[in-house]
């Protein structure tokens, strides 16, 4: 690991930055979250999980459950299952209906298998110690419980690495700039069945591929935007480098007419 990836690993796992800035409300996930919206497929996510505990009765909880995408979901396709919402961030939390409680992935405040499915969506890649987690994950889960995981490949929203890259270089006066911070590059789609079949005996990978076209930058802004906790890991100043992004989108689009994200992620459905 490079000096730099080490400062990103420790950045993207940093509990109080990640309580108290990316994920103490729920904005920036938010504006993450929103960019699908413009993506052809359109991937139902939450009900591909629901799909996928249509087998499950009892107690479902998600761990890292951000502002209740999920839950929320669950609770109105599935009034017979008993859900709990767990995040490290008491401020995200606020919102979602409970019951949820603060607590890490690390150390589930939960009885060995007390739960018929397990949730990790978006959010090991944020857990200083990945096994550790997934072990929690299997230790909570009944033995013919189900865990789903997800998260992005490393392939995802290259376009949007592009992006960054060039503005920072414009802003910097270097050619191409230094990359941004990738969040999920910790436990990518590629290297998550390896890391989930420590514990796991079958493990599923749904892959979600689409495109993202859009007609005006905004979406595409915001997004870049979205990562404005990790501004300080960042070698170009934030600010001038998204407001540099939102020009080069900008003359792309009124060349071109769109501006496209190629996005890949996908959802692993772990049995043991
Ligand atoms: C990218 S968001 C995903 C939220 C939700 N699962 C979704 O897919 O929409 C990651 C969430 O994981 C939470 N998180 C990060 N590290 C955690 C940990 N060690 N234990 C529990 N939650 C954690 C964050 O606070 C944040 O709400």
């Amino acid at each position: 690991m490079t000096e730099q990836s080490a400062a990103h690993a420790a950045a993207v796992t940093d509990r109080a930055r990640l309580a108290g800035s990316a994920y103490r409300s729920d904005r920036d996930l938010a504006a993450r979250q929103s960019l699908y919206h413009w993506q052809t497929p359109r991937h139902d996510l939450p009900g591909i999980v629901a799909g996928q505990l249509s087998g499950v009765r009892g107690r479902v909880v998600e761990v890292g459950c951000g502002n209740g995408t999920f839950i929320q979901r669950l609770r109105a396709d599935r009034p017979d299952l008993a859900l709990l919402g767990l995040d490290i961030s008491a401020g995200i939390l606020a919102r979602v209906p409970g019951p949820v409680a603060v607590a890490d992935a690390a150390r589930l405040p939960l009885a060995p298998g007390s739960a018929d499915a397990v949730l990790a969506l978006h959010m090991l890649y944020h857990v200083p110690d990945i096994p550790r987690a997934v072990s929690e994950l299997s230790r909570v889960a009944t033995p013919d419980g189900l865990v789903i995981a997800s998260t992005n490949s490393h392939r995802d929203k290259a376009e949007l690495d592009d992006l960054w890259r060039r503005a920072a270089g414009d802003v910097l006066g270097t050619g191409q700039g230094p990359a941004r911070i990738s969040l999920s590059a910790r436990f990518s789609l590629e290297d998550a069945p390896a890391f989930l079949g420590v514990e796991f005996s079958r493990v599923e990978t749904i892959e979600l591929p689409g495109t993202v076209t859009v007609h005006d930058p905004e979406p595409v802004i915001a997004h870049l935007a979205s990562y404005r906790a990790w501004a300080d890991q960042h070698e170009a100043p934030f600010d001038a480098t998204i407001e540099r992004a939102r020009t080069i989108a900008s003359d792309h689009i009124a060349r071109h007419g769109t501006f496209t994200v190629t996005c890949l992620s996908g959802v692993l459905v772990c049995r043991r």
